[in-house]
């Protein structure tokens, strides 16, 4: 059994946390699309990177793919919230797939950006992770004008033609912190390079780094629910850890809650990422009250009411115009 420690066990529950405007529409998406054209439908990737809600999905009828060509010709595709390259949706035209487009209207922000600049002959730094849905759908807005950088430390060594006007975009789900950290080693370099038009870090990134740095220095320990591949709830664990939490972990479940994580611990702060359903939080605080932890004070620093409406086909479709 974990040291008991004499100091009052309590939860700092950090608000917001959990969807966001752009997985909530992309959710509905799905669900609206089965109710309206009926299963199968297909999905480009998952919809939004939860496992939970994958499989939730999945037992209403929905068939998760890599790539368009899986999909027999004339079904419904939905493309998700992280957004696809141009080639992709060409790709699904050319199956005569029904596509549905549930890119977060923040991405497709990101996308227009891309092309913009690439029109105007920038060479645009794109900061961001290698291999991410995201980053990959970004690129392939502008490949020859782009250059993906994932690290500060890329941005010491990364190379860049000569006498190019230069802008950097990149990933919504990053770490503010580190972003600025990479901007400020390019502008060293390159004093030319220009910032984007508006935040491409979404709000609901911001704002949950916001209050995961404000709930993380009281905390003996972190508990970030997410899945593994979530960039956002990645983030949560490494900002809890750099904001004094003594340990931060991730689980998408409360069951991996493990006990020595107990250890010594008093205070416990929770948070969960972007693409978290409330009722897998629910469940971890119902382990927590469990296990000693029952007084749950929210910690809010920021107020969300941003609504996306459905992707546009839902809508020309539940019109009746087929
Ligand atoms: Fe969109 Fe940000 Fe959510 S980009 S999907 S609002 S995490």
């Amino acid at each position: 059994r974990p040291v008991e420690v004499d100091r009052p066990k309590r939860v700092l529950l950090a608000a917001p946390r959990g969807y966001c405007a752009g997985v909530d529409r992309a959710v509905i998406a799905v669900e609206k699309a089965l109710e309206q054209y009926g299963a199968p439908v297909y999905v480009r990737k998952q919809i939004v990177h939860n496992v939970h809600v994958v499989s939730e999905l999945e037992k209403q009828g929905a068939i998760f793919v890599d790539e368009v060509e899986e999909v027999p010709p004339g079904s419904h595709i939905v493309f998700s919230a992280h957004g696809v390259s141009p080639a992709v949706v060409q790709g699904a035209a050319d199956r005569d797939l029904l596509a549905i487009d549930a890119t977060c209207p923040l991405v497709t922000k990101v996308h227009r950006e891309a092309v913009r600049f690439a029109k105007q002959d920038y060479r645009i730094l794109l900061i961001g992770h290698a291999g991410h849905e995201e980053v990959e759908g970004t690129m392939g807005h502008a490949p020859e004008r782009m250059i993906l950088i994932g690290t500060p430390e890329e941005a010491d060594t990364i190379e860049v033609p000569e006498a190019d006007e230069l802008i950097w975009l990149s990933q919504t789900t990053l770490s503010v912190d580190e972003t600025m950290e990479t901007v400020r080693r390019l502008r060293a370099r390159f004093p030319h390079l220009q910032d984007p038009p508006s935040d491409d870090i979404c709000y609901a990134t911001q704002n949950r780094q916001v209050a995961i740095k404000k709930v993380a220095p009281e905390t003996d320990l972190v508990i970030v629910v997410g899945s593994a591949n979530s960039s956002n709830s990645v983030r949560l664990v490494e900002v809890a850890l750099e904001y004094g939490a003594k340990a931060a972990y991730r689980v998408d479940y409360a069951s991996e809650i493990k006990q020595e994580w107990f250890e010594g611990v008093a205070t416990v702060g929770v948070t969960s990422g972007a693409s978290v359903p409330e009722v897998l939080v629910e469940q971890v605080l119902a382990d927590l009250r469990d296990a000693g932890f029952d007084a749950v004070s929210e910690v809010k620093t920021a107020e969300e009411d941003l609504q996306f409406s459905l992707p546009k086909e839902l809508r020309r479709d539940a019109q009746g115009n087929v």
